[in-house]
């Protein structure tokens, strides 16, 4: 069994970049369960599936193959043997991936490849349900947040600085939709685990919240 930290919290906390920090610092491999999801939610778009076709999304399951690898220390991953990676963070598949990860059989294909990282390898595993579902056992469970005023804040920061017209109202109501349906849905909603250490980095710099994340973790 590898050493695992699970990382969950809302949208927009800052999960990743702290996650790829500290397995830098501690030599685990980030594991980003998201960008799985966004892996399946890209099959279901280049079919022309939409989100509420719940019976097609369950269908078109069945022949998506999503596997990640790593390429010089990067995450990499790749639908049916292609590599999609450059897509992931396009807004209508993290659109689509809000609305298709509440499905429980899509939330099923992707389980058993998120276990078998974990228990092959010493990984940071982000996502939303790590500590509750997937990892129940994880030896550091993290809930990492922040107000829905930061997170829209360091979004806007990052359009802006990639030239993107964006409205601050706009992103903050979409992060508000977002964490609606994380939280609310029937299969592995977002929630804090019982014994999960929460860390709130609404006004702590990154590297605090890195040196807070990897003082917890052996
Ligand atoms: O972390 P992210 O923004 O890349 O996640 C994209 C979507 O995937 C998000 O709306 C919630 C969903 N997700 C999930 O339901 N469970 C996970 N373990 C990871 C992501």
């Amino acid at each position: 069994m590898g050493y695992n930290v699970a990382i969950d919290g809302p949208a927009g906390a800052g999960k990743s970049t702290i996650a790829k920090l500290v397995a830098e610092k501690k030599g685990y491999i980030y594991v980003d369960t998201g960008a799985m999801y966004r892996g399946l939610a890209i099959h279901f778009l280049d079919r022309g599936i939409k989100a509420e076709e719940t019976e097609k999304v369950i269908e078109a399951c069945k022949d998506a193959d999503v596997r990640i690898c790593y390429e010089g220390g990067m995450q990499q991953v790749y639908l049916n043997g292609m590599n999609i990676t450059g897509r992931l963070r396009d807004e209508a598949v993290g659109r689509m991936t809000s609305k298709c990860s509440v499905i429980p059989q899509v939330r099923e294909k992707l389980l058993d490849l998120q276990r078998e990282l974990a228990r092959t390898n010493d990984v940071i595993m982000d996502g939303r349900d790590i500590g509750t579902c997937v990892l129940p056992c994880a030896d550091v469970k993290i809930y990492l947040t922040a107000s829905v005023e930061t997170r829209a804040r360091r979004r806007y920061d990052e359009l802006k600085a990639k030239g993107e017209v964006c409205d601050f109202d706009e992103i903050a109501k979409d992060i508000k939709e977002r964490d609606e349906r994380d939280m609310n849905r029937a299969t592995a909603p977002l929630k804090q685990a019982a014994d999960a250490v929460l860390v709130d980095s609404s006004d702590m710099t990154i590297e605090e919240v890195v040196n807070t994340i990897a003082g917890l973790c052996r």
